[in-house]
């Protein structure tokens, strides 16, 4: 190869955006031609390599996107501490047919028992396998959508967020909603009912959504499209925090002898 290909080689990769293969071209070259490797294999190894970090790269960008507090994983749930959870049920809804369907996911159940948890670990499987996905907290998506509303900006705030395919929205009901908020919120989910998916997570069993909302005909209607095609996962158990509460305070006391 002359210097003048290997010059436009290097330049036209760059202008291809083939960061990967670029980069590591000259010296998999080396290793290639020690190792006897036929061209198809050269070409192949590094079209792969470029297409790993290129999904690598991407998945951290929708893990940006995503803005979770914190990342959780299914691995790391204990199913074991938590019986009232089926695991079968939950490995139904970590296939994501769910999204391909447009369903909603509902975790209900006291502080601690792990919703948001199973919420956040759905949210990296359906980001790994290529969906967009974004978390917020209930009373701030509200407060952005009311902001929204009223400078008559809602129509483009429910736009942007269509572009998710998946919205996690957590902690429903600990904090109520005022009336511009519910009818912001009912918009949201009317626009989204059929089309895309959303998983919530909340302290308060359907019955006291009312008092969420406030008004309870606006209470029933997000609740009538919410659950038309909907997984209730109801968690009845005790917290894990206080589980590692009992745990630290036995740790405590070993090392005070
Ligand atoms: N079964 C579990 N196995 C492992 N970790 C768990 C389990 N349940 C909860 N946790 C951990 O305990 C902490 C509390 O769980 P999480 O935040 O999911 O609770 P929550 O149900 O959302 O509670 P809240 O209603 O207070 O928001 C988190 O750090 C979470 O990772
Ligand atoms: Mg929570």
């Amino acid at each position: 190869m002359s210097n003048l290909e290997y010059e436009r080689l290097h330049h036209n990769l760059k202008l291809l955006n083939l960061i990967t293969f670029e980069s590591i071209l000259d010296n998999y070259l080396e290793i290639a031609s020690k190792a006897e490797k036929s061209t198809i294999e050269i070409l192949d190894y590094l079209i792969a390599q470029e297409l790993q970090s290129k999904e690598a790269r991407s998945l951290s960008l929708r893990m940006r996107l995503a803005g979770f507090p914190v990342e959780k994983r299914l691995e790391d749930f204990d199913f074991k501490f938590q019986p009232s959870i089926d695991k079968a049920s939950i490995k139904e809804i970590a296939s994501l047919k769910f999204i391909h369907n447009a369903e909603n996911v509902v975790f209900l159940g006291p502080p601690g028992v792990g919703k948001t948890h199973l919420a956040i670990a759905l949210g990296i499987e359906a980001a790994k396998a290529g969906f967009k996905v974004n978390f917020s907290n209930a009373s701030v998506l509200v407060e952005r959508l009311a902001k929204a509303e009223k400078e008559k900006k809602l129509e483009d705030k429910i736009r942007g967020l269509s572009k998710f395919q998946l919205l996690i929205i957590d902690e429903i009901g600990y904090l109520p909603f005022d009336e511009l908020g519910a009818h912001c919120f009912f918009q949201l989910i009317s626009r989204r009912y059929e089309k895309a998916s959303i998983i919530f997570t909340s302290n308060k069993s359907y019955g006291e959504w009312g008092d969420i909302f406030k008004d309870h005909v606006i209470a029933a209607a997000i609740l009538d499209r919410i659950l038309h095609h909907c997984t209730t996962v109801n968690i009845k158990g005790d917290s894990y925090r206080i589980k590692e509460r009992r745990k630290q305070g036995l740790i405590t006391q070993n090392f005070s002898g």
